[in-house]
């Protein structure tokens, strides 16, 4: 089997922690063990031979080889519920308040994955807004760095959700005619996504800035410098009044611009 030199073991985790911000420090056992046999099968003789070219090209489908082997795009409808529940309870009523007079809410699930999260995000701004809906302009923007989730994302096909409640499955979800049994989104929720490839080191230059960010399950691949400077980076894209939600087992450093209002919750004040 091929082995992982150290020092290219040691130009991949540079390469992927400075442009992606993935730290691979602690996961060379891995990398040796997800990589070698399908660089075996793809026809490279070496590491050596996949890093320079991985380095040189930085070509996108090999950056989503190597992401797909080592990292997860694990992700479903309704994790973290109670999410959900606050961003229905308590920040809907407070963001459309705000933004009563243009009638525009800026969200945005960063580090997307297949769709389930700003697709759950549009349900639940379907659900909030009923009948005047088409009132506002309530679009979410989903974003993630692998071409191959957001081409998934963009043509949905789910195992119907269990945690899902039974009136939503009826009012959101639709079987695809494919004959496969899966499910995607009606045309409702999915015209209200934009997805998009973005590289979260990169400079955040939206339109807008946000009223909700989701980055939830994401941070957990980024050390703490790379990780305190997106959060940096978010602060400034955020509305004043605006809410960050991360992941519950992820934390912010203390000293960070947000205010945590709640576990996994953060304001910009
Ligand atoms: C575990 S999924 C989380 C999906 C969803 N947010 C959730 O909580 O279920 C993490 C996603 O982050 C994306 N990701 C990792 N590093 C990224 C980066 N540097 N820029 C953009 N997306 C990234 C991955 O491609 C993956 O789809």
């Amino acid at each position: 089997m091929m082995q992982l030199s150290d020092s290219d073991f040691q130009r991949m985790v540079r390469f992927m922690h400075d442009n992606y911000g993935i730290n691979l420090t602690k996961k060379r056992q891995l990398i040796n063990n997800r990589l070698a046999l399908s660089l075996k099968n793809q026809g490279y003789s070496s590491f050596t031979e996949f890093v320079d070219q991985l380095i040189s090209k930085k070509d996108s489908h090999q950056i989503d080889f190597v992401l797909s082997k080592l990292t997860t795009n694990y992700t479903y409808f309704m994790r973290e519920k109670d999410h959900y529940d606050f961003f229905m309870n308590v920040i809907l009523p407070d963001i459309t308040k705000k933004n009563e007079a243009k009638k525009v809410l800026s969200i945005w699930s960063a580090g997307c994955s297949t769709g389930e999260e700003p697709y759950n995000i549009s349900m639940c701004l379907k659900e909030y807004f009923g009948a005047s809906a088409g009132a506002w302009d309530t679009r979410v923007l989903a974003t993630d760095i692998s071409p191959r989730v957001l081409s998934q994302a963009k043509d949905p096909a789910y195992e119907m959700p269990n945690d899902i409640p039974s009136s939503w499955k009826t009012r959101y979800f639709v079987k695809r005619n494919d004959g496969s049994g899966l499910y995607t989104v009606t045309p409702e929720i999915r015209k209200n996504v934009i997805f998009r490839t973005f590289n979260l080191m990169d400079p955040i230059r939206f339109k807008l800035n946000f009223d909700v960010i989701f980055c939830r399950n994401v941070m957990i691949y980024f050390d703490h410098p790379t990780k305190d400077a997106l959060v940096n980076r978010f602060y400034n894209a955020t509305k004043k009044g605006g809410y960050l939600m991360i992941g519950h087992s992820e934390n912010l450093s203390k000293d960070c611009p947000y205010k945590m209002i709640r576990p996994a919750t953060f304001q910009k004040k």
